[in-house]
């Protein structure tokens, strides 16, 4: 049995949904460990496109697939998003999606607060999505949440609900704002509670039991490393934890269990949102790069920032996430460029330096050192093999593994799941 986790090595919209897509066929259980619907996962399966936000991508090959308590959950969104699947033509029972009953929920309040915050922010925006997460999270961490137990355990409701009001409430009046009235909540949540009840369960055992029975679990990671709360780039990220050790945390496994790491790294970077970025490409490589990657976010459909691929950030994901495979994806995006850019390092006063920087105003400030390479000018679409890429596409890659130093495993170069190269199975690769 070997469990694997897949995290993003950059700020997210690595291509993390069609990995887990392919990498579920070789997994028994699919399981989500932070974030909410503030993640987007486009999957193409047989031309259809499905966007998931909450389901597990586990859930188009009708994979066991489990909410972890380390997840918000917004009742509602998981419930059109259900509704929207359905629709597409496939069947979601309580048999393959199981909710953990100490997830966290989000309730209206909470996206009301996040647009209000950031509202409030000026020109200081965090750029959220929108969907209430970061108040949520708060709220678990204050010890306030209404959590999925809490849909049907009337006594802790009762309990908890006092005091997650009372807080905002007074948080409401400070902003001249109407208050929340409890009965409203109650009536919202009653409705919910036996539409989820029958997928709530404890998925900890679940997964427990999983494995000793010698089966494969995927635990799939929303977000990037450098949106993680504590190693990303703070105050610009999002309110989770995104690195690979959160799969233990938010599924309720020990840490030995997470088995092996694989990192997915874009061809190129982007991020969503505000905040640094220091290979930022404000110009024709950028809206280019935009353009053939189709770089606008499932989820609000905002236009993501473009640039290089930055091998410091990488660097550090690895190290953060003990990754040890890349899946190296949308490669085909950089087919027709002349030249390709990698970041090697930083400049920052008059340094070189070869680490992210600890704060924001610093990163900030880094100018990127590059090394450039000749672009291969070709397709990589349709290549079943390593040796069928162009050779600079090859050199490319090896370059890559060099400045990272770690192996890529699999690489990726078309939203189709038969355009996948693998050099190595997660599944088998040995620590
Ligand atoms: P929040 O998670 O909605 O609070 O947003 C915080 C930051 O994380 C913003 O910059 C968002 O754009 C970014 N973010 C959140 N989820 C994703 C994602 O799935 N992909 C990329 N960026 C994200």
């Amino acid at each position: 049995m070997t469990n694997v986790t897949v995290i993003g090595t950059q700020w997210g919209d690595e291509g993390k949904g069609k990995i887990v897509d392919w990498l579920s066929i070789r997994a028994d259980l699919v399981a989500r460990f932070q974030g909410g619907h503030n993640a987007g996962h486009t999957i193409v399966l047989d031309q259809k496109v499905f966007k998931l936000s909450l389901l597990p991508s586990g859930i188009i090959r009708k994979k066991l697939s489990i909410i972890g308590n380390g997840v918000v959950i917004d009742p509602w969104a998981l419930i059109k998003e259900i509704e929207t699947i359905k629709k597409q033509g496939l069947k979601i029972t309580t048999k393959i999606l199981k909710i953990s009953s100490k997830a966290s929920l989000i309730l209206p309040y909470h996206q009301k607060l996040d647009e209000l915050r950031e509202n409030a922010k000026g020109n200081n925006k965090i750029g959220t999505t929108g969907r209430g997460i970061g108040p949520a999270y708060e709220d678990k961490i204050g010890r306030r949440s209404i959590r999925v137990c809490d849909l049907y355990d009337t006594e802790s409701r009762k309990i908890q609900l006092k005091t997650a009001i009372t807080h905002h409430n007074t948080i409401l009046k400070g902003l001249n704002k109407k208050p929340i009235q409890v009965a409203y909540i109650n009536k919202i949540l009653n409705k919910i509670a036996p539409i989820l009840k029958p997928y709530i369960t404890n998925t900890m055992d679940l997964i427990i039991s999983a494995n000793r029975s010698g089966k494969n679990v995927l635990f799939e990671g929303a977000q990037g490393t450098m949106l993680d709360i504590d190693h990303g780039t703070y105050p610009y990220v999002t309110s989770s934890n995104t690195v690979a050790s959160q799969a233990a945390t938010g599924s309720g496994i020990g840490p030995a269990l997470i088995h092996n790491v694989l990192g997915i790294t874009k061809a190129y970077t982007t991020r969503v949102g505000n905040g640094p970025f220091p290979t930022e490409q404000n110009n024709n490589t950028g809206e280019l790069l935009g353009k053939i990657g189709h770089e606008f976010g499932v989820v609000t459909g905002r236009k993501r920032r473009c640039g290089w691929l930055d091998a410091v950030m990488v660097s550090y994901a690895i190290k953060l996430s003990g990754v040890n495979g890349i899946a190296l994806t949308k490669l085909d995006v950089l087919d027709t460029f002349k030249e390709i850019k990698i970041c090697i390092g930083y400049k920052l006063n008059n340094k070189i330096i070869k680490t992210v920087p600890e704060t924001y105003t610093e990163m900030n400030k880094v100018k990127p050192v590059y090394e450039v390479l000749k672009g291969w000018q070709s397709s990589t679409q349709n290549c079943k093999k390593i040796t069928d890429l162009p050779a600079n596409a090859k050199k490319y890659i090896k370059q890559i593994e060099k400045l990272i130093e770690c192996p890529i495993s699999m690489i990726s170069t078309s939203p189709e799941r038969e355009d996948t190269i693998l050099v190595k199975d997660p599944f088998k690769q040995v620590n």
